[in-house]
């Protein structure tokens, strides 16, 4: 038998993509659910997705509560697994600092010693702007001292999701030190659709895009010629959370999941909208102004954008060698992420490409 695994953020877009990969290849899985009656929905959704339904249980708790709300026959069930695998967390704009706080900070950390106390490896999900230092350096975050960063301020600056996100990372990683606890923390760029069947979840900000788009909400390019949205579609993502999270090597290691060959936002908008079959912006915006119009009330719901999602558009370009080392080590295959886009537009138009 596979070594059994224990998941928080599986019925979540990633989730559900890395539970069919797990379970497709026999691990039993244990599932945080705040809502265990979806067990047989979210069942039903791995099998689509190529996974085994059967092999899923669920193990009821809450990242905001203290102890993560696990009873002690939870704590029992979840003792077995080799690696915990971290994804959950509140995903939205314009949350409080408190709440985004509670639940993916704190959360995080109480995830993370969780993962030390019963000897399982943590595969933790960050994401790609932590590798962006001079993004970090800019909100305020002390790279040498991070325990030193005034995190209020940060979260004034990027919002409370984003700050969060980049709170906990530290927080994780001091802690596990700490513990001398084995890490391995995977830094996903924006998640694109299935590379093949297109399968992406309505919340997640690339369908929001492709949504904009669509309905000639889209006037303009946000920012420059050289502003880019990176991207990864979620099926390559599962293969590498898997791969470096059995792989001895990649303890310590953090993992940028993102495909350098994603095009420019001209050049992603203009894929998109051929595939729509809609006319594609041509004029650009720059991000500063775009930012200070939708400061203006009404604004944010009209054109269905938020500002913190504009942090994510940028021209900083990455140094993916140790993920192309580690995809080659397990023979994994970039798919093409032009495709993945284009099956992505299909599936959300409602003409899902053929598996
Ligand atoms: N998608 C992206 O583009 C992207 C890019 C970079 C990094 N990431 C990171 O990847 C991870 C997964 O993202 P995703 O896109 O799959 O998110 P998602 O679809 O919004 O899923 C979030 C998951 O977290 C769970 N969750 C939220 N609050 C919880 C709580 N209080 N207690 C227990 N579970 C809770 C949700 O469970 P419920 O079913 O109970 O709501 C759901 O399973 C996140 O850490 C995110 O920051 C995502």
């Amino acid at each position: 038998m596979q070594q059994p695994c224990f998941v928080t953020g599986g019925s979540g877009f990633i989730g559900q993509h890395l539970l069919a990969l797990l379970t497709h290849r026999g691990h039993p899985v244990s599932v945080l659910m705040r809502r265990p009656h979806n067990l047989p929905a979210l069942r039903e959704q791995v099998e689509q997705l190529g996974g085994q339904g059967h092999l899923l249980t669920a193990v009821v708790g809450d990242l905001g509560l203290p102890g993560l709300g696990l009873d002690a026959s939870a704590r029992e069930r979840v003792h077995q697994a080799a690696v915990v695998f971290h994804l959950g967390a509140q995903f939205a704009w314009g949350l409080a600092a408190e709440q985004a706080r509670r639940v993916n900070v704190e959360g995080a950390v109480a995830v993370a010693e969780l993962a030390a106390q019963q000897g399982s490896r943590l595969l933790m999900v960050g994401g790609f702007m932590l590798a962006n230092h001079g993004h970090l350096q800019r909100l305020g975050i002390d790279l040498q001292q991070p325990e030193r960063t005034d995190w209020n301020g940060v979260y004034r600056r990027s919002g409370g999701y984003e700050g969060s996100k980049l709170e906990a990372h530290f927080r994780v990683r001091a802690r596990m030190a700490e513990l001398q606890a084995p890490l391995t923390v995977v830094h996903p760029a924006t998640v694109c659709g299935h590379s093949r069947s297109g399968h992406i979840l309505p919340a997640q900000p690339l369908a929001g895009l492709i949504g904009n788009l669509a309905s000639g909400r889209l006037g303009a390019i946000p920012g420059s010629p050289a502003h880019w949205l990176p991207l990864v579609s979620v099926d390559f993502l599962a293969e590498l959370m898997v791969a470096a999270a059995f792989d001895k090597q990649q303890v310590g290691q953090e993992i940028l999941a993102l495909d350098a060959a994603t095009p420019n936002l001209r050049g992603m908008l203009q894929q998109l909208a051929q595939t729509l079959g809609v006319r594609a912006p041509s004029r650009h915006l720059p991000i500063a102004l775009l930012r200070g119009l939708l400061k203006l009330p009404g604004l944010p719901q009209l054109l269905r954008t938020d500002a913190e999602s504009l942090d994510f558009i940028q021209t900083t370009r990455f140094d993916t060698s140790a993920t192309q080392a580690l995809a080659q080590r397990h023979q994994l295959h970039w798919p093409d992420i032009g495709q993945a886009l284009q099956a992505t537009a299909h599936y959300l138009a409602g003409k899902p490409s053929v598996v």
